[in-house]
């Protein structure tokens, strides 16, 4: 029997490991015992509890309630309170999702005290070193034993960064392991969209029509914190609204950067557009209904964009680059940073000429048991 300890902390890490434990649950339960650690980062209920019922996760076994700070405030009590965890639960591997701070501090604790690290989402770069997740994701990558990326360039560039594919282990943190297995969220995405159709009130709750509407999201600290780029999606967007319903679960992040650093005129202005709607955020089969029904996604999720990708819908990327460059060469997804005419422009040339093929470029929708293999015989 394996004994893993999970990290999560963030909401996407918290879909992420479901995929990973609906796995161990169905078909490895006498091979791995998972235990899950959940490091308070995000603590609304709409960020973190909704999803453990819905996708059936299993409650965590800690929660260390670290709640949000400054990155190396919340960081540090982070380390802290995984490495007693490891000390005392003495696992054989640690498991982590991404690129968050969780990722990071899970990566340290574990490393210092020798245990491996198994990076789910590996190797995916943006190359701008001012997002706290490009750090992020290089030190837990290079700190890992077991490195699994959901896409070819990902594990290109981990080849890139010096990391040689061994066919053979024994694999360590100075003997890695890199793989290119598809993509957990992908496995997820297949297993939820059915239960999301049965389950999920959304369009009626918010009066949408299948078809009808664009899907928004923003939250990456680049956009909300800086009034310039906010205001310009903003106007973007407030623009398109005059042509068709877009529908924005926003954030926490988001709402609370907006009454700071938009005009008041500005929010003035969004609240009285009908056609904006603005929302709380949504559980994860809300958020798949919306995704499944919409005709196109505005966004600068690293999620939500491959999520686009999954349902075959437009992508409008709201960001300077993306880790995803697969989604942009297929033409399905066009990268407008904060500009609001290139945001406009796009719209436009998507509902003239919407992508039309989606190559899978996810994998099978089974890399989550591709995980548990590996788990199972290296470490
Ligand atoms: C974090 C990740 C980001 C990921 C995102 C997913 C880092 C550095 N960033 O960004 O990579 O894309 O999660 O959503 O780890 N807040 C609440 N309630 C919550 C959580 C957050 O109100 O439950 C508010 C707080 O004001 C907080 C702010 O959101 O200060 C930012 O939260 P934080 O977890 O620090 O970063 P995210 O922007 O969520
Ligand atoms: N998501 C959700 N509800 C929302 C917004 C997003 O369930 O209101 C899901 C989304 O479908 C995706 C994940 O959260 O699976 C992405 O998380 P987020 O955008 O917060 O972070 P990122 O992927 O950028 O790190």
């Amino acid at each position: 029997m394996k004994k893993i300890v999970t990290i999560i902390g963030a909401r996407p890490q918290i879909i992420k490991a479901a995929a990973l434990s609906r796995a161990i649950r169905n078909d490895y339960s006498q091979m791995i015992e998972e235990i899950i650690v959940h490091t308070g980062q995000h603590y609304d209920s709409n960020m973190s509890e909704v999803f453990f019922a819905e996708l059936q996760i299993p409650k965590p076994d800690y929660n260390l309630s670290v709640g949000s700070g400054k990155h190396g405030e919340q960081t540090a009590k982070m380390i802290s309170g995984i490495e007693n965890i490891l000390l005392e639960d003495k696992p054989d591997a640690i498991v982590l999702y991404g690129d968050t701070n969780s990722t990071l501090a899970g990566a340290i604790a574990a490393s210092k005290i020798h245990i491996p690290i198994v990076h789910i989402e590996a190797g995916l770069r943006s190359f701008n070193k001012s997002m706290p997740e490009e750090i992020n994701r290089i030190m837990c990558d290079h700190a890992s034993t077991l490195l699994f990326s959901p896409t070819q360039t990902g594990y290109e560039n981990l080849k890139a960064e010096g990391f040689t594919d061994f066919s053979e282990g024994p694999y360590t943190a100075d003997r890695p392991k890199i793989y290119h297995c598809g993509d957990v969220m992908y496995d997820n995405s297949l297993y939820f969209s059915e239960l999301a159709k049965k389950e999920s009130d959304v369009l009626s709750e918010n009066f949408l029509q299948k078809g009808t509407f664009i899907l928004g999201t923003i939250h990456r600290d680049h956009n909300t914190d800086n009034s310039q780029r906010l205001t310009s999606i903003f106007e973007a967007l407030l623009t398109i609204a005059e042509k068709e319903k877009i529908i924005l679960p926003l954030h926490p992040r988001t709402s609370k950067k907006m009454k700071e650093v938009l005009s008041d005129e500005l929010n003035t202005q969004i609240v009285n557009c009908e056609n904006l709607q603005l929302i709380p955020p949504v559980s994860f089969l809300d958020m798949v209904m919306l995704e499944e029904s919409s005709t196109m996604i505005i966004t600068d999720s690293g999620g939500v964009q491959k999520e686009s990708y999954f349902f075959q819908k437009p992508c409008i990327i709201l960001r300077p680059e993306t880790e995803w460059v697969e989604i942009v060469e297929n033409g399905s997804a066009i990268i407008c940073n904060a500009n609001k005419e290139l945001i406009i422009e796009s719209y436009q040339n998507f509902v003239q000429n919407p992508p039309r093929h989606f190559p899978n470029i996810f994998g099978d929708g089974q890399a989550s048991e591709f995980i548990c293999d590996q788990i199972i015989k290296y470490l």
